[in-house]
């Protein structure tokens, strides 16, 4: 028994929790919140949740699905920890391909994307294997690894070329601890998406060095006017994809934290991280069953034109994004072909010249902009790539309008062009 003296609480947080860290939270952190110009109301372009701004809202057949899964009090037991095999097999029969047939095995039921890719990338790897991942990317799959003790390896995406994958630059970074190929496409940050030509090239190189892709398809379908997406299962039988969906972004319910992981993987390569990531689902025992048992019925019966209304207007925002941004001088930018963003690089130099170093990166920029003129856009750090920015183009197009007048006017007057 110890004394009065001895006794000493010293409650600690835990290795894995301290070396969780999301880049973005880091980074916002920096920017000071408070420093909002009094006579601007703040507009944010940096939310990635086109749930907020007002303009955009899911189908009432997706909200009715709820309804009648709350109603018949059917669903309120826990479910399979992989999930209902019902909604499963709706997620297995919208996802199969014309050379990929999938059943309800090939697919698990997740907290949502994020849940999803937690999972993957918590069964493929072990401390110290490293994983591929693109830059710009989202900064969840570095949290992700990094709490797991798994090593990030950065492969660029090129700018130049509508931000496809630099191919040499990846295969380089290939070793025998490599699990895994992260691919994003659409693109959070960069809006692009990619050709079957060029998925091809990506595919060659998994191929060459048998590592499995990981494709995060969350913003899947959702490309713009003249654009067509393509699953990067679409372009191999022989290279195991796990493709990871969700409806947050597409069906406008982030909040519902519903995502999955579907594979496929014709040759069975995959049999043992089946297993892996069937013990990892009983950590938590799959997402709400209210919303898995709505799946089926959102998944078969949402109505074409909701996704053909979103994505002609998501289509809208990006052109006047582009038409707006591109004008504006020290900033450029290429066009976003789906997602709901856009990476705008910085003349960082050209600023600082006349700034007299006041801007001298993203950051001092989004701050001198949030502080001169209430509109927030994220720094380019937050997914590796200093001096872009991110814009998120879901607000209406007066908003819109009204923050690209602003920033406008900004830059104007950092660089001294407004005399
Ligand atoms: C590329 C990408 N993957 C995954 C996610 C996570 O989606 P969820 O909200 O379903 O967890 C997001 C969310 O912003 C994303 O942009």
């Amino acid at each position: 028994m110890r004394t009065q003296e001895q006794r000493q609480w010293a409650v600690q947080s835990s290795k894995v929790a301290m070396r969780t860290k999301n880049p973005i939270r880091m980074i916002v952190d920096k920017l000071d919140m408070n420093s909002v110009s009094k006579d601007k109301p703040l507009i944010s372009l940096s939310i990635g949740d086109p749930t907020v701004f007002g303009n955009m809202d899911t189908d009432h057949s997706v909200s009715q699905s709820i309804a009648r899964a709350v109603d018949t009090r059917r669903s309120n037991g826990y479910a399979h920890s992989c999930g209902f095999p019902h909604a499963r097999k709706a997620v297995a029969d919208k996802y199969s391909l014309s050379n990929h047939k999938l059943n309800e095995n090939d697919v698990i039921l997740a907290s949502g994307a994020s849940g999803a890719l937690d999972i993957v990338i918590g069964a493929i790897a072990d401390e110290h294997d490293n994983i591929l991942v693109p830059t710009p990317g989202f900064s969840l799959y570095e949290t992700l690894c990094g709490n797991k003790g798994i090593e990030c390896r950065f492969y660029r995406l090129d700018s130049e070329k509508d931000w496809e994958t630099d191919i040499d630059h990846m295969r380089s970074l290939i070793n025998e601890r490599t699990k895994a190929i992260i691919v994003n496409n659409p693109s959070n940050p960069c809006g692009s998406v990619y050709s079957p030509e060029h998925l091809k090239e990506i595919v060659a190189v998994a191929e060459e060095f048998c590592i499995p892709i990981i494709a995060d398809e969350i913003y899947a379908d959702m490309v713009f006017e003249g654009v067509k997406f393509t699953f990067l299962a679409e372009v191999t039988d022989t290279v195991p994809v796990i493709s990871i969906g969700g409806l947050a972004k597409r069906y406008l319910v982030p909040g519902w934290r519903l995502g999955w992981v579907v594979l496929y993987d014709k040759l069975n390569i995959l049999k043992d991280l089946r297993e892996g990531m069937a013990r990892l689902t009983t950590v938590i025992l799959g997402p709400n069953t209210l919303v898995q048992a709505a799946l089926p019925d959102v998944i078969h019966n949402t109505p074409q034109e909701f996704f053909d209304n979103i994505n002609k207007q998501l289509s809208e925002h990006a052109k006047h994004t582009v038409n707006r941004v591109q004008k504006i001088n020290g900033l450029s930018l290429s066009a976003p072909k789906g997602a709901m963003y856009c990476m705008v690089s910085i003349d960082v130099e050209r600023f600082a010249e006349h700034t007299g170093g006041e801007i001298r990166d993203d950051i001092t920029f989004a701050q001198a902009l949030l502080k001169e003129e209430s509109v927030v856009v994220l720094p380019g750090q937050c997914f590796r790539s200093p001096n872009y920015f991110r814009i998120v183009f879901c607000p209406s197009i007066e908003k819109l309008e009204e923050a690209y007048d602003r920033l406008e006017s900004f830059c104007n007057r950092k660089l001294n062009l407004n005399k």
